[in-house]
């Protein structure tokens, strides 16, 4: 069987034969047809913006790798700085790469005091975090000549040095801010999770992260660390393509995974969780569900369509977070939710099932986190995974994004006079 796909113009009998590589085929052969067809297809739902190189995606098998490596690998023997190298450099490093890595990561975690005193303190007291730390992320840029130097390979890579260090910085920083407690400075001998946790947590002297938690951290910034074309990187990709420089680009990635659809989900859960209210009232829930009164949060997905891999190690981390900070008192609903919805026919014929958030939010809610900090924790380590596919787009020369659309307006007509309409 050829590998190729032969489309005919029945207007006007012109054939275009394409060759199928990888499961796709250049829509740019229609041009060939007729200069002026374009596919409509809102939401990317069928369309391949880009190639790359950096994750694979198999939603129906649901399978999930970062540069060929399975997420249940990096996941239980990685840690999260060695997996924003591999995401950003093609391969895991050896132990020279990996120390210098680190220590490039590690030096970076500092930020310019006017960005804690004049920038952060401007917010109002009660602001979002993740309005706080879109903002910051821009602001960033602005501190750094060579934050616009994008084609240089070197200033970009120090660009991303600041980024992937200065994130959990910037995340401590505005949660700190929003509960008026001071900020505690980066600890340049923790790893990178444990100096999150250490920002975070950290009042007077006796405060020492658990080395339980502290993975536990980490490995859910892996399993968020990337996960190829979603909403948040298509916007770094769109904004990138324009030569803005990452930081702004960055911050517009961070926007889009604040939505509620998006990155957003995981506080939505607690919310959905926490209005249940008990498990009695589960099945009643669902029922409303269906009805269309509301989305079940945390399920579905627009690839997944049979399981969502890093649910499934989520939930296992989960347990382990439980052991060391006893059970959150969702839980029970949450795993009353998942039984009645997935015994369910509306939810398995629409191939609805747990996705990263469902689980997620009652670890951060275990590891004290409050809601309106979930989607920043989701932001610091996708910062690696935006930065990876800004760097992919730049260094491929990949032309400005500029889809096209179809007009459904109103036809030519001509301007009537504010006295005569
Ligand atoms: N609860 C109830 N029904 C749902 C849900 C849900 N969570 N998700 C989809 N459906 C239904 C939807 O109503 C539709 O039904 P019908 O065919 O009768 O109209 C059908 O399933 C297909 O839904 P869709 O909206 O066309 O699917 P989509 O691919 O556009 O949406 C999604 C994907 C993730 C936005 C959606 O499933 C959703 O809103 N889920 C809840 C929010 C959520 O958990 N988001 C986190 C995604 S994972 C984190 C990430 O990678 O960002």
């Amino acid at each position: 069987m050829p590998d190729t796909i032969t489309i005919t113009d029945d207007r006007t009998g012109k054939t275009v034969t394409v060759p199928i590589e990888g499961g796709v085929f250049s829509s740019s052969a229609l041009r060939e047809l007729d200069p002026s067809l374009f596919m409509y297809d809102p939401a990317y739902m069928s369309t391949a913006a880009t190639q790359s190189a950096i994750t694979y995606l198999d939603g129906t098998n649901g399978v999930l790798r970062y540069r060929g490596y399975p997420i249940e690998q990096l996941a239980e023997k990685s840690t999260y700085l060695e997996v924003a190298y591999l995401l950003m450099n093609g391969d895991l490093p050896d132990t020279t790469q990996l120390d210098q890595w680190t220590h490039d990561v590690t030096h970076h975690t500092f930020i310019h005091e006017n960005m804690r005193k004049r920038f952060v303190d401007g917010f109002h007291y009660n602001a979002h975090p993740m309005g706080m730390f879109v903002s910051a992320v821009a602001a960033l840029g602005t501190f750094y000549d060579g934050a616009k130097n994008i084609e240089d390979p070197v200033s970009r890579n120090h660009q991303v040095l600041r980024l992937i260090a200065k994130a959990p910085t910037i995340a401590a920083m505005c949660y700190r801010f929003s509960v008026g407690l001071p900020f505690n400075m980066p600890d340049n001998d923790l790893s990178y999770s444990a100096n999150f946790l250490n920002m975070m947590w950290k009042i007077g002297e006796n405060y020492e992260v658990d080395p339980r938690l502290e993975r536990a951290m980490d490995i859910l910034f892996i399993l968020h660390a990337d996960h190829e074309q979603n909403c948040g990187t298509t916007a770094m990709r769109v904004i990138g393509s324009s030569h803005a420089d990452p930081y702004s680009s960055a911050a517009g990635a961070a926007s889009a995974l604040y939505g509620p659809r998006h990155g957003g989900a995981n506080e939505a859960v607690i919310r959905m969780l926490t209005e249940i209210g008990s498990i009695d009232d589960v099945p009643a829930f669902v029922e409303s569900v269906k009805k269309g009164e509301g989305r079940l949060m945390g399920f579905g997905h627009r690839v997944y369509k049979n399981f969502d891999p890093r649910a499934t190690i989520i939930k296992k981390a989960a347990y382990d977070v439980f052991d060391v900070t006893g059970k959150s008192p969702l839980l029970d609903i949450a795993l009353k939710l998942e039984e009645v919805a997935l015994s369910d026919p509306y939810f398995i014929e629409r191939k609805l099932y747990p996705n990263v958030d469902f689980y997620s939010g009652l670890i951060y809610q275990a590891l004290r986190f409050p809601t309106e900090m979930f989607t920043v924790l989701f932001a610091i380590p996708r910062m690696s995974g935006w930065l990876a596919h800004w760097d992919e787009l730049l260094v491929e020369g990949q032309k400005i994004s500029r889809p096209r659309q179809w007009y459904t307006g109103a036809d030519e007509r001509d301007y009537v006079d504010l006295t005569d309409r």
